[in-house]
């Protein structure tokens, strides 16, 4: 018969937990524990998934990419708006939470959504291979933002769209950064909804030439 674990033993283990999840919240460059995974279902105010919707536009048969899906929360409301012709691939450096997405995707009988576990500054993916991206904070969690956004641009198609989420957390990046960060990327805002402290804002690929920028 196998033994009970003892109360000392799981309070060990949960204080760990928590220890290494509150450790790796307060050091900047780690990206978001999945120890801390329940709070990213809760909606953040003005950051909804429907309030992404607006900018972002997920039509059937598009091909999108989420930069750090996290638990999925907007991934699994983003896939089923692609149909069955659409696709939604997921980046994350974290398999944990790949694998959380892909389990709850499961469970919906989504199957147009692909995982990658790779960072955002070296996609996998063809120039020009997405009609549309997005990420919803993470891109405060990135340490190098400019390589990560050059490499959005690439693999954005012409008129492309790419809606950046941002919230007032400790990674927040204002939107004046972003718009600067964006152009040298060789991306131009297009519109943004929400307060300066919870926004939404889409780009699209700038069309002049680099050496005329
Ligand atoms: C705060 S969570 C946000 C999750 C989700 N977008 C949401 O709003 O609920 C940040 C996510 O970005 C991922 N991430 C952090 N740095 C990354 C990087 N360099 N490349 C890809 N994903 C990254 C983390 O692993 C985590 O899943």
């Amino acid at each position: 018969m196998q033994k009970p674990v003892k109360a000392p033993v799981l309070a060990a283990s949960a204080l760990g937990a928590i220890a290494a999840g509150a450790a790796a919240v307060l050091c900047d460059t780690a990206p978001y524990p999945y120890a801390l995974r329940r709070l990213l279902d809760i909606p953040l105010p003005l950051l909804t998934p429907r309030r992404l919707d607006v900018l972002l536009q997920p039509r059937p048969g598009e091909q999108v990419l989420e930069i750090g899906p996290g638990t999925g929360l907007q991934a699994l409301h983003v896939a089923p708006q692609l149909g069955a012709d659409g696709r939604l691939d997921v980046v994350d450096v974290q398999q944990e939470m790949l694998d959380h997405v892909m389990a709850r995707a499961t469970t919906r009988s989504l199957r147009n959504i692909a995982p990658h576990r790779v960072d955002a500054t070296a996609l996998p993916f063809a120039d020009g291979q997405f009609d549309a991206a997005y990420l919803v904070t993470v891109l405060g969690e990135i340490p190098a933002r400019l390589a990560a956004l050059t490499e959005l641009r690439r693999v954005l198609r012409p008129g492309g769209r790419l809606v950046i989420g941002e919230f007032a957390d400790r990674h927040h990046v204002p939107l004046g950064t972003l718009v600067r960060l964006a152009n040298d990327a060789g991306l131009h805002l297009v519109r943004r909804t929400g307060v300066p402290l919870a926004y939404y804002a889409m780009f699209t690929p700038c069309t002049q030439p680099e050496h005329l920028r």
